[in-house]
């Protein structure tokens, strides 16, 4: 698989000088790549599509992609101990290292951020088979986190150059998983003006909702937290930072157990949320309890809605209605040991918001965990 660096050339400037067509892929530093595959694959429902590794003459590492619907994880374990990737996951544990976003030109999307202060990680890289060319470029971010900017000029084999297709996945059990609605970040105290103003002034993002401690505290801990949007609207990532409460904010017993700033959840849409999460919770896939006081008082503060209460309640479902309509929520547990990365499951009718109304009851909930770890 030839890796060629390529020449940078200067490019017009347009109003939005980081177009993005969306996420691309996740990848994920995982201790055990072919069994975060399988829970992933037996969970979630995702069909193995995708593997590199030694059989592939990749000799450092293993990744295997998995896939629903528009939504791709790359699952990536070290073969070596002294592999830098062994590094990351003894320091962090699972979590995701990059997100990948579609563009139409990885060299132009490098070039434009760099040139705003962005660090380069990989300058463009040409990555090419017999199938065709893919060209990828990353900047730092948060941690040891990155984004890898992903042109693939309508390539048509397995995922990336280097990977051999799977077939046919014998385990796959799909749950309705649609697309990346939005992913969230932990950074340190005080540190998320630092990247609100990254993806502002080198991403070319903006704000697009904003919450302070007064939204998003409990009795005990509290957060803030601002959502950026990217131009066109298809790629957001809230922000949090923890806030002073009487005790450990969950955003601080995060970064503790990851070792820094990082992905703290990804959201996954669906068109019917009831399905999905009943599915996903015969599957294995473990998602926080709701107190049952927050549905005796659900209708009377988000009005009438299509789906019954009752199945909602029994699924832990939330609910949240803005003025342009409303959505349906529900968070994982943690997925690794460390109580760091979760996911959401969401259903958007009308709403574009991230559920102001339902911090209480979810940061709550989330307490409730965090108390029975001995960290609150
Ligand atoms: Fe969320």
């Amino acid at each position: 698989m030839p890796q060629v660096a390529l020449p940078v050339h200067e490019a017009p400037s347009g109003a939005d000088f980081l177009p993005l067509n969306g996420t691309d892929h996740v990848e994920f530093y995982v201790g055990n790549a072919r069994q975060a595959a399988h829970y992933y694959r037996s969970a979630f429902g995702m069909r193995l599509i995708a593997y590199r590794g030694p059989e592939t003459g990749t000799r450092d590492r293993a990744s295997y992609v998995v896939e629903q619907g528009k939504i791709r994880f790359v699952l990536t374990t070290a073969l070596s101990p002294s592999s830098p990737i062994a590094a990351q996951q003894f320091a962090h544990g699972d979590g995701v290292k990059a997100i990948a976003l579609t563009v139409d030109d990885a060299t132009s999307a490098w070039r434009e951020t760099t040139q705003r202060g962005a660090v380069s990680v990989t300058p463009p890289t040409e990555q090419r088979d017999e199938s065709g060319v893919v060209i990828t470029a990353s900047i730092a971010l948060y941690g040891e986190t990155i984004h890898t900017f992903v042109e693939r000029r309508n390539y048509p084999g397995a995922f990336f150059p280097g990977y051999r297709a799977v077939d046919e996945d014998f385990v796959v059990r799909p749950t309705g998983l649609l697309h990346i609605d939005h992913m969230v970040a932990n950074v340190g105290w005080g540190e998320m003006n630092r990247w609100v103003e990254f993806y502002r002034d080198v991403m070319g993002f903006r704000l697009y909702q904003h919450f302070d401690d007064r939204d998003i505290s409990t009795e005990y801990s509290a957060l803030m937290s601002k959502v950026m949007s990217n131009g066109n609207g298809w790629v957001k990532f809230p922000i949090n930072e923890p806030a002073q409460g009487r005790k450990k904010s969950q955003i601080e017993e995060y970064l503790d157990s990851y070792g820094g700033p990082g992905v703290q959840h990804i959201a996954m849409a669906t068109h019917d949320i009831i399905e999905t999460v009943s599915r996903l919770r015969n599957q294995g896939v473990e998602f926080l309890r709701v107190p049952g006081a927050y549905y005796r008082e659900l209708e009377s503060r988000v009005g009438k809605i299509d789906e019954p209460v009752g199945a909602l309640e029994e699924l832990g479902v939330l609910v949240d209605r803005d003025d342009e309509g409303y959505m349906l929520q529900i968070f994982t547990r943690p997925v690794e040991d460390r109580p760091t990365l979760f996911y959401e499951i969401i259903q958007r009718k009308g709403s574009r918001s991230f559920g102001k109304g339902n911090f209480k009851a979810l940061f709550e909930a989330i307490e409730r965990e965090q108390a029975s770890r001995g960290n609150l």
